[in-house]
């Protein structure tokens, strides 16, 4: 290496850079190496649980092709990085410029052109993933859906059904209405691979279309609050009988306990409808929030706990005015908004049921 060592070329002229044969032997096995791995990868991509969704699907495909090419590139890059360090590296305690090199314009040519070509490639066919996913392909299934600190709600109003889980029949196409009645949420279900935004002064929409049966994570993924981590439901895909039948006994059992009247099992029920098990433990109604104080033996301590107010006063107070008497050591972050959102006889039924829990 000693011709290595000694070599001084500041005074040399530029030179054009040029592959030898054993370059060119290095610069073809980089190519077929990086092309080989790009199209396993892409073919295999091994981020990605399998997508529930036909948009799950679609989006998957362009992410899998783009991963394949920054595979591609990606070895491209570090083969060469390689090769140049291997081959003409300095020597331990070479410190002198190396050849000055002027610039090859076949390869910048190329460099530009490679590039531009994939982006554009790659804008069309996202452009057309993005069209395809958002269009309307006829007897859509709308559901409204709200969010607020720190639950979600899900409005059929084809049915005028309310639920806390989405419920939707099998490779039917829903429209979702996203809103919110606080901050900013956002609805994710990471394998239908979709994510929007939920705002108080508008309506987002978005629509999924269910091709796996089964339950998924709806997630929060937007920072609103010391329940931001808790705010979670459930996506039910469900073959369409299936769906109608849940339907159908869930329309049956509002209809039952809001007119037959069996208040506790209508409290226990609107408990978890109005998201109160998002906050409070309450374990008759099978509740495990932290956020809130617990609730098991509300109805004894309600007694107590303000002289010379009856216990029916002060859970009333604690729903519709919750800053009213904050319990020690907990955040005022409970909605101030209860006393508009439930009717008199919502309210009323959550309080009887409520003094139950002794
Ligand atoms: Cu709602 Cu984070």
């Amino acid at each position: 290496m000693a011709h290595k060592t000694s070599s001084h070329t500041g005074d040399l002229p530029p030179t054009e850079p040029s592959f030898d044969a054993a370059g060119k032997v290095v610069a073809v096995l980089i190519g077929v190496v990086s092309v080989a791995a790009g199209i396993v990868v892409g073919l295999n991509n091994p981020f990605l649980s399998r997508a529930a969704s036909s948009e799950g699907a679609a989006i998957d495909a362009l992410f899998s092709l783009m991963l394949g090419i920054a595979t591609t590139i990606f070895i491209i890059v570090q083969g060469f990085l390689l090769y140049a360090i291997v081959r003409f590296g300095g020597a331990t305690g070479e410190e002198g410029d190396g050849p000055p090199i002027r610039g090859n314009a076949r390869l910048e040519v190329l460099w530009t052109a490679i590039p531009a070509i994939i982006v554009v490639f790659i804008a069309i066919f996202s452009y057309r993933v993005l069209a395809d996913i958002e269009r309307p392909k006829g007897d859509e299934l709308v559901v409204e859906v709200t969010a607020r600190q720190y639950a979600w709600e899900f409005y059929y109003p084809e049915h005028d059904l309310k639920s806390p889980d989405l419920h939707i029949p099998l490779d039917r196409q829903v429209l979702l209405k996203l809103r919110s009645a606080d901050v900013i949420h956002a609805f994710w279900v990471p394998e239908f691979r979709i994510k929007k935004d939920a705002m108080p002064d508008r309506v987002t929409e978005m629509r999924i279309t269910g091709t796996q049966v089964g339950v998924y994570p709806i997630v929060c993924t937007e920072l609103c609050g010391a329940g931001h981590a808790i705010m979670r439901a459930q996506l039910i895909v469900q073959p369409a009988a299936e769906y109608e039948a849940w339907v159908a006994s869930t329309l049956a059992a509002k209809g039952r306990m809001a007119t037959a009247g069996d208040p506790l099992a209508y409290g226990r029920q609107l408990f978890v409808i109005y998201g109160c098990n998002a906050c409070h433990v309450l374990t008759d109604a099978g509740a495990a929030g932290v956020l809130g104080p617990s609730l098991n033996g509300i109805g004894s301590r309600a007694e107590t706990t303000v002289a010379g107010q009856s216990a029916e006063v002060y859970i009333r107070k604690a729903i519709v005015q919750p800053n009213e008497y904050l319990v020690p050591n907990y955040q005022p972050i409970m909605p101030q908004d209860y006393g508009q959102r439930m009717s008199e006889a919502e309210l009323n039924a959550l309080i009887t049921y409520l003094l139950s829990q002794k």
